[in-house]
């Protein structure tokens, strides 16, 4: 089956609001009449507003970067599913290994904040991916299975099917300059096909995409993108650029 790819930058914490508007602003003119794949941006909290009136009607998806999973209350420094809604969000970009790493983030509470996203109607993409720690314990395998299952605990098999992406980031490959060999990344992409498969079915398994994510650059992205199983990228250092971006976008093509 034929998945459109899907490529997304992931601009972490980088970008002022009007810095964010100026860069959409010509991605939006390099992207006029684009097809071939999908494309997204996931600024700042605080620049989604502005970007996602820039983007509103372009073919350039907004993203979050992170989602609370109230509705609203009294919770200081979050934010809710229909604020980001609000802003034009279409993908919540949820359990970034950044997130497990420095802000407590578990499979636990990637898994509610991915229920929150696809209650408001909003898709998201799962990050999952092993440690080298772990890698070289011969775990990668176990802890994708872990990570998954974890996120996708109780969520719709239709949920999962029109509003799930997973992106496979191992930590060690993210923002390192080390790229995953195109052996490991496809070893990494047919397990979670695998997983995948398991808990839809191997006809619907097939339909949810699975990004590659760590340290991709214009040089590398069209070698990763032809691996099978990989459905675009999840970019980081590359994305903050329009150069490497556009190129990146177009290798994926
Ligand atoms: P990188 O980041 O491309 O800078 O390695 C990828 C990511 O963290 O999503």
């Amino acid at each position: 089956m034929k998945r459109v790819k899907i490529v997304v930058g992931n601009w972490k914490c980088h970008k002022t609001p009007s810095e964010s508007v100026e860069f959409v602003k010509e991605l939006k003119s390099r992207l006029q009449g684009h097809t071939g794949c999908e494309v997204g941006v996931g600024p700042t909290f605080t620049a989604l507003y502005p970007v996602g009136k820039e983007l509103s009607g372009s073919n350039i998806a907004l993203c979050s970067q992170n989602i609370f999973w109230e509705k609203q209350g009294a919770f200081t420094g979050e934010v809710a599913p229909a604020m980001l809604k609000d802003c034009g969000v279409k993908y919540t970009i949820i359990g970034h290994s950044e997130r497990r790493q420095y802000f407590g983030e578990t499979d636990e509470t990637v898994n509610k904040r991915l229920k929150a996203s696809f209650a408001e109607g909003m898709s998201a993409i799962v990050c999952i991916g092993e440690t080298l720690a772990q890698r070289e314990a011969g775990k990668t395998n176990e802890v994708l299975s872990t990570q998954l299952k974890g996120a996708l605990a109780d969520i719709s098999g239709a949920d999962m099917v029109s509003r799930l992406v997973i992106a496979y980031e191992p930590v060690w490959a993210i923002g390192t300059g080390k790229v995953a060999t195109t052996d490991q990344v496809r070893e990494a992409h047919a397990h979670i096909r695998a997983v995948l498969n398991e808990l839809l079915t191997p006809e619907l398994g097939e339909t949810v995409r699975i990004q590659y994510g760590g340290s991709v650059k214009p040089e590398n992205a069209t070698e990763i993108f032809a691996v099978e199983n990989v459905d675009g990228g999840l970019i980081g250092g590359a994305a903050l650029k329009a150069d490497s971006f556009m190129a990146i976008i177009n290798a994926a093509k």
